[in-house]
């Protein structure tokens, strides 16, 4: 994979890579991996954690499973083993893809954070920058230099905080939910859980199963349908429905299915937006919450729901509505963010959200050779999408390539010759 390896003089580690460079080792970067691998394409996945699939390893909690049915979540070229239930938990699903990598022989460069990304115009070629993420280690640097780049850091590579009044000056614990493992240390205590999506509904249930008293902040409005409608699953009964139905009635039989399952969520305090689950997630990307318990808990009155937040004080928060609540620690499940703005130069493929500007199915491929892989908005399923297609686009211009070689030295190795 790697083609010839240097130090120039800022002691910087110089590597050509024969083939692209792919940046994160999730579940997307391995799927474009195996597909490259079933190519016979060399690659380089460069990764800033010391595992693979970070996020569910280190900063998702315990209790999370895969909210949809397995047909619907595995990789490419391998299907979840058959005595897996409906829903892997997370162990499961981390099992799964060091199984996945290890098939495939992935190897990724662990501890490498890219720190910036560019088109080198007259050379043709990416330069791709790492730092060591190493703790103890001297700051080390990498620059790889490659043809063909796939970012695969993912929808949720940062952790949003917002900036509320005061919340410097709380006394309490505040963590983002990346950093919540478990209910189990705060029991007893009375916890404010910032937000109302996944998370927060299943961070304010796990909360009230350990004896915690979660009071969880909806300051806008959520659609909440259940997770399985008459034994089957909700997403997969709206994926059939949308086959033959438009995505407006879909949405209206899924509402007047979920009140008739859920009943009136507002009356709990839990506002429906004005458009359909589906036609909001495709025009804003804003998930429906698939219930799993919590609004049984949200009835009996074990999670509160509260409005919007003023600001903090010491001990206690003051909500938009002037009531004021008592709270000893915070969970901020407030989302997450693309940190693709911070390291990519690039602004043709990707917007400043840190997303492709163009929406799927077409937000894949970039010009100069560069790629995303899974930011569809749309999960394990859209990430697997991306990266049969990114590999079978590598495959093409590889092997365009190679005929090509035999017949001249190309300008970007004549180029690198010259870097050093
Ligand atoms: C709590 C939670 C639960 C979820 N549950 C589901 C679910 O049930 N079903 C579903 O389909 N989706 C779910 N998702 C969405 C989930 O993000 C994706 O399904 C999946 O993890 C996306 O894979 P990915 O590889 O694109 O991104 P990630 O899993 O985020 O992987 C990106 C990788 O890139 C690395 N990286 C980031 N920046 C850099 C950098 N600068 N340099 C080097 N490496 C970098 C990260 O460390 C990470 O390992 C969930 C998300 C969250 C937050
Ligand atoms: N497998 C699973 O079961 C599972 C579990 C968890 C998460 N996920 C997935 O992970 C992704 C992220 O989900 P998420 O729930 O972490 O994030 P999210 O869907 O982006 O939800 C963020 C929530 O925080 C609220 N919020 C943000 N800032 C706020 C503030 N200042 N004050 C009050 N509320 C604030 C938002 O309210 P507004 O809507 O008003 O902005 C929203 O309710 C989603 O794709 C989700 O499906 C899946």
């Amino acid at each position: 994979m790697f083609g010839f390896l240097e130090q120039n003089v800022s002691g910087r580690r110089c590597v050509w890579v024969n083939g692209p460079v792919v940046v994160g080792a999730g579940p997307s970067g391995l799927a474009v991996s195996a597909c490259l691998r079933e190519q016979g394409i060399p690659f380089v996945v460069v990764e800033r954690a010391d595992c693979i699939a970070s996020l569910w390893q280190k900063r998702t909690y315990d209790r999370l499973k895969l909210h949809l049915p397995k047909k619907f979540c595995h990789l490419p070229k391998l299907p979840f083993p058959e005595e897996y239930p409906e829903y892997p938990n997370r162990k499961q699903f981390i099992t799964y893809l060091e199984n996945y990598a290890e098939k495939f022989g992935i190897k990724p460069q662990f501890n490498e954070s890219v720190e910036s990304a560019k088109y080198d115009e007259k050379c043709g070629v990416w330069r791709v920058k790492t730092v060591s993420t190493l703790p103890s280690s001297i700051r080390s640097e990498t620059e790889y230099i490659c043809q063909m780049l796939v970012v695969a850091t993912g929808e949720n590579a940062e952790g949003i905080v917002p900036e509320i009044e005061g919340l410097q000056d709380f006394s309490g614990e505040v963590i983002h939910v990346k950093d919540y493992k478990s209910g189990e240390k705060y029991n007893g205590k009375k916890v404010l859980v910032v937000g109302c999506g996944n998370s927060g509904m299943e961070v304010s249930l796990d909360l009230s199963n350990h004896n915690a008293k979660p009071s969880m902040v909806v300051r806008s409005s959520v659609h909440v349908l259940p997770r399985e409608i008459f034994g089957k699953s909700t997403f997969d009964l709206a994926m059939t429905l949308m086959k033959w139905l438009p995505l407006w009635l879909v949405d209206k039989l899924l509402l007047i299915l979920a009140f008739l399952i859920l009943g009136n969520t507002q009356r709990y305090g839990i506002k429906r937006p004005s458009l359909g689950p589906l036609q909001l997630k495709n025009h804003h990307g804003k998930t429906p919450v698939l219930d799993i318990g919590a609004l049984e808990k949200i009835r009996s009155g074990d999670i509160k729901v509260v409005a919007g937040i003023k600001r903090f004080h010491r001990g206690s928060v003051e909500l938009v509505n002037g009531e004021i609540l008592d709270i000893d620690s915070v969970v901020l499940a407030t989302g997450y963010r693309s940190n693709v703005p911070y390291w990519l130069q690039e602004n043709e493929l990707f917007g400043k959200d840190g997303f492709p500007k163009r929406h799927f199915p077409n937000g894949w491929k970039g010009k100069r050779g560069l790629y995303a892989a899974g930011f569809t908005r749309r999960g394990l399923a859209g990430a697997s999408a991306d990266a049969i297609k990114i590999s079978q686009n590598i495959a093409n211009v590889w092997k365009e390539e190679l005929n090509q070689k035999k017949k001249k030295v190309p300008t970007h190795r004549r180029c690198i010759s010259t870097l050093f």
